[in-house]
């Protein structure tokens, strides 16, 4: 099995935190997306126990809820000591609804709308991440209508080439995300910042990119920008107070994934920061982590039906299942890898190789290809593993399908914290 939460009972049903996934597809209907309130929590405490144990607590672990937002993973996150990172005023909203506190959150974007940022302003989000200067200016302007001074930090492209998907890369020159370094724009903004009454600049960020697997990457990025705090302190005398260093360590979606236990991860990290301050005498900062996939990847499954099962001969077999690119868009967009097993039969050998394909009229609508499986057959229940991170919050109503409830297990209890939408929801807004 693919993690240690999920087992199998005695009617060979598989389970997920103690709950039975036949069971739940049954009394919530499918598709479903099943997460493990324990396996949340302890991803939240490695990363945090690292940071007061490494780093003195001198920072903070935001929860990068692009990675699955809704009210109650701010609740969740936020009982663990966890700030979080918004992308967005939707997020920020929903994070707010759930008591999530101001100060404990990082807005992100490069495209923030005007609307947006007044939003954040009004509600004292604790830093805004800048990412263009037309940004700084409209920022500045929200913040001087306000009377207030906001805190932000910019967007810093270093220049690393993180190995992952190249939609997932973003430390690059060629993204669309920050300042580059290498052009001296990154320098340019940061004396920007200097011209702005209502702008205090409380230090820097960047993110190489998600899904990986290497540490090395990750220190590089450290010094890199360690450097480049040097650097500013050098040539324009400010000293930075904060260093945020982003998300992305992979998390285990097939047998041969291999990810390093996210705490020796970020220790690596934390050694790299001091290693690299010491070296110009430049004071420890207080540090950011905004880890999303590896927070709740691992802690969810997506559960469906088996419509039918078509075999081309000598071509492949379609699993077809009731849902699809509209729940989990991974495949098709990133060609994501995924671990599939037949949820009522968990302990029988994979004896086939399918396709899983999902209902959209689309032919890139699957799931995975050459997947090993039990053979099954239509009304079996299929689960698909380690789809906790970005697939609820990428799904859509292609073909106006509703989307999926969403299930937290909680000592073997089920609790529903989303709704399944109704046909009435897709019409909701249908003038
Ligand atoms: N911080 C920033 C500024 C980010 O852009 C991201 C992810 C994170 C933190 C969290 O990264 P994580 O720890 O989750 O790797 N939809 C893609 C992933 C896109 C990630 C975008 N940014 C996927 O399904 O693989």
């Amino acid at each position: 099995m693919l993690t240690p939460n999920l087992t199998v009972n005695a009617q060979g049903h598989l389970c997920i935190g103690g709950a039975d996934c036949v069971s739940l597809a049954k009394e919530y209907q499918t598709p479903l997306y099943v997460m493990d309130e324990a396996v949340i929590r302890e991803s939240c405490r490695k990363f945090h126990t690292v940071m007061q144990a490494s780093y003195q607590g001198n920072g903070m672990i935001c929860y990068a809820s692009k990675a699955f937002s809704c009210k109650e993973i701010y609740r969740i996150v936020h009982s663990e000591g966890l700030g979080a990172d918004v992308v967005s005023g939707g997020e920020l909203y929903t994070a707010l609804q759930a008591g999530m506190p101001a100060e404990k959150i990082v807005f992100h974007g490069n495209s923030k709308s005007y609307a947006e940022l007044e939003f954040a302003v009004t509600e004292n989000v604790g830093r805004i991440v800048a990412d263009h200067l037309t940004e700084l200016a409209m920022l500045n302007e929200i913040a001087a209508q306000q009377g207030k001074t906001v805190g932000v930090m910019l967007r810093i492209k270093p220049g690393i080439d993180a190995h992952t998907h190249d939609f997932v890369q973003t430390g690059k020159i060629d993204s669309k995300f920050g300042f580059a370094l290498e052009t001296g724009e990154a320098l340019a903004a940061v004396k920007a910042c200097g011209s702005y009454s209502n702008l205090k600049l409380l230090g820097l960020h960047c993110h190489i990119g998600s899904q990986i697997f290497e540490t090395a990457p990750f220190a590089e990025a450290a010094r890199v920008m360690i450097r480049f705090m040097q650097q500013i302190r050098e040539t324009l005398g400010i000293t930075l107070a904060e260093l945020n260093l982003g998300g992305g360590p992979g998390i285990k979606y097939v047998e041969s994934d291999d990810p390093r236990p996210f705490g020796d991860v970020v220790s690596d990290i934390i050694s790299a920061v001091r290693e690299s301050c010491a070296a110009c005498d430049y004071p420890l900062p207080y540090l950011l982590f905004e880890p999303g996939r590896s927070i709740v990847g691992a802690a969810g499954l997506t559960l469906y039906r088996v419509a039918a099962v078509k075999t081309i001969p000598n071509v492949r077999t379609y699993v077809l299942v009731d849902g699809g690119m509209c729940d989990n868009p991974r495949y098709a967009l990133y060609q994501s890898q995924y671990e599939a097993l037949c949820a009522d039969r968990a302990d029988a050998p994979k004896d086939a190789v399918v396709t899983i394909g999902g209902k959209c009229c689309e032919s890139g609508d699957l799931i995975g290809e050459h997947m090993p499986l039990q053979t099954v057959s239509a009304g079996d229940t299929l689960a698909v593993l380690a789809t906790g991170a970005y697939n609820y919050s990428m799904a859509s109503n292609y073909n106006r399908n509703p989307r999926p409830a969403v299930v937290m297990i909680r000592d073997g209890q089920p609790r529903e914290i989303i709704h399944r939408e109704s046909y009435a929801d897709l019409v909701k807004n249908d003038l």
